[in-house]
């Protein structure tokens, strides 16, 4: 079994069908050496693809996405969710809606960051029904660039999220595949 899946089993929980809670690893305190070794994971498998940037949504997707650019050897970007006091020009900018959270917010990119000459990853730690990372899509193609692929920690592939980014021809990479849940339980899928 693979690393992250032998770490949900162990400390993730399984609240219902829909939300797996990860706040001790991932989401609230951050497993140093787990994130250094999934991000390794993440970078053996997009190594060859060419990427020049690796972009993740604040916050949760930072810890894994900052392990996957150093392994890389890229600088990392945070498309932020607030546009902040001091990033207020040559802004890109896309509503997102999460399904999940039943919240929306104006995912931001400044100009400076992603250029037409780049080749984004875009690395977070969850998918769902997909939206955030749709919207990061949306704008790393309004900066110009091309996208390398998506790295993910863990996918529920139950929901909606893959489908949408594969039927796109996006390279999907997740370590760790939920094919069921309930309370206490989790299945992976067998890859
Ligand atoms: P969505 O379209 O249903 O909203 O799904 P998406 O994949 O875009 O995820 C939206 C937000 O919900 C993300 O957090 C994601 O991490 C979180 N999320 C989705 N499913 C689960 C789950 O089963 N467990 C947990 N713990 N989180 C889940 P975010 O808004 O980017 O917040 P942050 O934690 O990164 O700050």
């Amino acid at each position: 079994m693979k690393l992250l899946e032998e770490k949900i089993l162990r400390d993730g929980v399984a609240v219902n069908e829909n939300i797996l809670k990860v706040d001790s690893f991932i989401n609230h305190q951050v497993d140093p050496e787990l994130m250094i070794a999934l991000g390794n994971e993440l970078a053996e498998h997009f190594k060859d693809h060419g990427v020049t940037k690796i972009a993740t949504i604040e916050s949760s997707g930072i810890a894994p996405a900052l392990a996957c650019a150093m392994a890389l050897g890229v600088p990392m970007i945070i498309l932020k969710k607030q546009p902040s006091k001091t990033l207020n020009s040559d802004l890109y900018q896309t509503i997102v809606t999460s399904y999940t959270k039943g919240t929306s917010y104006e995912l931001t990119l400044s100009s400076k960051y992603i250029t037409a000459d780049d080749h984004v990853l875009i690395i977070d730690d969850f998918l769902a029904n997909g939206e955030a990372a749709t919207g990061a899509l949306r704008l790393i193609r309004k900066a110009h660039a091309t996208i390398a692929g998506i790295g993910i920690l863990i996918e529920k592939s139950f929901q909606p999220g893959r489908e949408k980014l594969i039927s796109q021809g996006i390279d999907v990479y997740s370590l760790a595949r939920i094919k069921k849940m309930d309370k206490d339980y989790i299945e992976f899928c067998e890859d």
